[in-house]
């Protein structure tokens, strides 16, 4: 037998992905680049206020542009979102899909923030012309009672199992990313029992009964925590956490509601997982940079709330910076998108930098700008 004759190849003598080396600061030659396709914020601060039979249409169109009909084909053949993003053949393919047509530095698991929630005995769903369902919102101390902590292998094992699949597939070419929801933003949907406009039924829970929404975060940090060393066990090698409503909180709220379970979440993975970079995004974040580093993340995306000179300087030299780049610029002329690619990348400077969008893709984005933004990204060099 050949066994334990043939080495393999040790972990050091492989290159590591781009993403990973421009995250630690070591000398990398251009940013690396990658783009996500869920674009929930615009679309729901933007037309919230149009009727179930609107949003249908509009749902219709939304998730058009990315990888448009190979997407489209799977949906077609399997309308449920939940279908789509829990069943590992499905997550696989779809996953796949940005890296096949754009070969971008980081591969973003197909699934949502949400996808844990059922596993928590929160019953939900992502309905085509509605967004997401929770269908027994959280409201009393004995609703967050109810909520069970989470298990990811016994629940959700078709996201390490397709994570495993995409790290073999990808290779280290690209960065394989997982996600997961932070405790406020998740609050707030099973709060709200969905997408929500002014956020009423959470702020009534914070203002008024703090301790249940306290017991709620609690029990989503302690969860997400074990769900990000899940998924970075299974093949993850870097986990980004969106904490996408953190901004509806002043900023004092926001240090008693939100920042105390981000950085317990980063502390407990930082403790087994000393190596894993971690990235955190808040829509509209411009007013809370400062705070947002404070949690101990690696890198933190920016969406175009700030210039990225700006925010490069208020967030320091130890952190990364991904994004910032408005989605709405690939609707711009390419000579436009190219000049807009430019002006990030000198803000940003050398090294320390993702490349992104400071949110996903929109409705409508011609696919061509998509794959010149990527031509240009590959070809820039320090
Ligand atoms: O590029 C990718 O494949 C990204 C995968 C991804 C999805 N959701 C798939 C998805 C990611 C990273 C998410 C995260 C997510 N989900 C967030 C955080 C990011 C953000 O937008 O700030 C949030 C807030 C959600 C919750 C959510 N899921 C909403 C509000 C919606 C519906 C509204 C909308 O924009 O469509 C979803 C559904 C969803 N999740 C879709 C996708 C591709 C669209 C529905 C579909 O494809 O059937």
């Amino acid at each position: 037998s050949l066994q334990g004759t043939v080495a393999e190849p040790k972990a050091s003598s492989v290159a590591e992905p781009l993403l990973l080396n421009a995250v630690r600061g070591e000398d990398v030659e251009r940013p690396p680049v990658w783009l996500m396709r869920q674009a929930g914020r615009n679309w729901f601060t933007s037309y919230a206020h149009l009727t179930n039979t609107d949003h249908a249409i509009l749902l219709d169109e939304i998730f058009i542009p990315f990888t448009s009909k190979s997407y489209q084909i799977i949906c077609e053949k399997h309308p449920s979102f939940r279908e789509r993003s829990e069943n590992v053949d499905l997550v696989v393919e779809i996953s796949l899909q940005p890296w096949k047509v754009f070969r971008p530095d980081g591969v973003i698991l197909f699934s949502d923030i949400l996808t844990p929630l059922s596993g928590m005995n929160i019953p939900f769903d992502i309905v085509k012309g509605k967004g997401p369902v929770i269908f027994n919102p959280l409201r009393t101390a004995d609703d967050v009672d109810q909520v069970r902590e989470f298990v990811p292998e016994e629940s959700v094992p078709y996201v390490g199992e397709a994570l495993t699949i995409l790290r073999k597939e990808v290779e280290n070419k690209a960065a394989v990313l997982g996600f997961v929801g932070a405790p406020f933003t998740l609050a707030s949907y099973v709060v709200e029992g969905g997408s929500s406009k002014h956020f009423t039924k959470i702020k009534r829970l914070a203002f008024s009964q703090p301790k249940v929404l306290h017991a709620l975060l609690q029990k989503f940090a302690t969860s997400m925590a074990k769900y990000i060393q899940y998924q970075a066990d299974s093949g993850a090698q870097t986990v980004q956490i969106f904490d996408s409503w953190a901004t509806e909180l002043s900023p004092v709220d926001f240090e008693e509601f939100s920042l105390p379970y981000l950085k317990q979440i980063v502390d407990t993975v930082k403790q087994s997982h000393p190596n894993l970079p971690l990235i955190l995004y808040a829509s509209g974040s411009g007013g809370l940079l400062e705070r947002l580093a404070l949690t101990g993340v690696d890198v933190v995306s920016l969406d175009w709330s700030v210039d990225m000179a700006e925010g490069r300087k208020r967030l320091g030299p130890d952190v990364a910076v991904q994004g910032n780049v408005d989605p709405g610029v690939l609707f711009g002329s390419k000579e436009f998108i190219t000049n807009r690619i430019n002006d990030v990348v000198k803000k940003a400077g050398k090294g320390k930098h993702i490349l992104n969008l400071g949110h996903g893709i929109v409705v409508g984005t011609p696919e061509e700008n998509v794959a010149h933004f990527f031509e240009v990204a590959k070809g820039i060099r320090y």
